[in-house]
């Protein structure tokens, strides 16, 4: 059930339930962080295996405190400037985190959501929320509580409609390896915005192996069911324009000489923030049409589109 009740959403975390709840980012599927039971649903519903960690969401720094050992200064600077916002921050758990909540690693991602809604709702909770995005493991995030609906509402009792997500790609994630400020998961916060703030480079750590002990990311992640393939230059283009089983997602035009309406434009004034909130819902909307295969540009290599072409680029990994 879709609706926007916010009591009834805590009660029913309360009392150990899962709710799928709006973020800035995407949706997530949210439980209380503390109960290994409610926890262990959110992987049930998401058919998520257990060695991929939870993200856990609190309401503002000094609950941060609470679940942490400490923040080294200069991830405080970045949570102080950024916070709430699209940044997750790796760090040193308290022993009430679960095992299961951060499977088995000393460290808990943790971020601070900026959607009134779910503020409100973690202000009426007095423990986290554990929430991962909330798609059956490996499809597209979702950023519309309808998304949710369609994939997991038969599963979960409620879904809590925040609208559609400002930002549309999940949280970047950021800790400490060897001493250095280092960034696991591009996402909603470019990098050189914390680049800026730090006032130095940043250290790239992103999975791009199926390796399941790495945590984070998985190569095969945020694919559509068909299979999905990446354009390089106008020469292919032209064959795709021949291929009527085509489906076509494009940044700032559309494919000339092909149905408008199989095709998909991020953002016709090239705005790459506004090409990241409509991402995942155009992703979705090819995936339905009736065309077999998905044929996507890549952005610029900048900013934003640098988070966005990772997600394109995972979603035509091989599978
Ligand atoms: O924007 C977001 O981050 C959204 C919203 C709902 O907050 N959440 C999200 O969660 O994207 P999820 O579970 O789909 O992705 C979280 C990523 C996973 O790839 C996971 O492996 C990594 O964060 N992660 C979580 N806890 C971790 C930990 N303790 N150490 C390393 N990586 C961790
Ligand atoms: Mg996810």
């Amino acid at each position: 059930m879709i609706g926007n009740d916010i009591n009834f959403a805590s009660e029913l975390l309360k009392t150990g339930n899962v709710v799928g709840i709006p973020t800035e980012t995407v949706y997530g599927l949210a439980a209380n962080a503390l109960n290994v039971e409610a926890v262990l649903k959110v992987f049930e519903v998401k058919n998520r295996p257990h060695f991929d960690p939870l993200i856990i969401h609190v309401s503002d720094v000094s609950e941060m405190d609470k679940y942490v050992k400490y923040i080294p200064d200069v991830l405080r600077n970045l949570a102080e400037k950024c916070m709430p916002g699209p940044i997750t921050l790796l760090l040193e758990k308290k022993e009430i985190i679960p095992d299961l909540v951060t499977s088995g690693s000393p460290f808990v991602a943790i971020r601070i959501p900026s959607h009134t809604m779910t503020r409100q709702l973690l202000q009426k909770c007095d423990f986290p929320l554990a929430a991962p995005s909330a798609n059956p493991f490996g499809y597209i995030s979702p950023t519309t509580a309808q998304h949710v609906e369609d994939q997991l509402g038969d599963k979960i009792p409620y879904i809590l409609d925040g609208g559609p997500c400002e930002v549309g790609l999940e949280s970047t994630i950021v800790g400490i390896e060897n001493g250095k400020v280092t960034v696991f998961r591009k996402g909603g916060l470019p990098v050189d915005t914390i680049e800026n703030i730090l006032g130095h480079p940043v250290e790239l750590k992103l999975h791009s192996s199926s390796q399941p002990s790495a945590p984070g990311m998985l190569s095969l992640h945020y694919a559509p069911h068909k299979p999905f393939y990446i354009v390089h230059d106008e020469n292919e283009w032209g064959k795709v324009i021949k291929n009527n089983e085509a489906c076509v997602l494009r940044f700032d035009s559309f494919l000339p000489d092909f149905p408008k309406e199989n095709q998909r434009v991020l953002s016709v004034k090239a705005d790459m923030k506004e090409a990241a909130k409509n991402l995942f819902a155009c992703m979705r909307e090819l995936d339905k049409l009736p065309g077999e295969n998905i044929y996507a540009e890549l952005l610029p290599e900048r900013g934003l589109g640098l988070a966005i072409n990772d997600r394109l680029r995972r979603a035509a990994a091989e599978r």
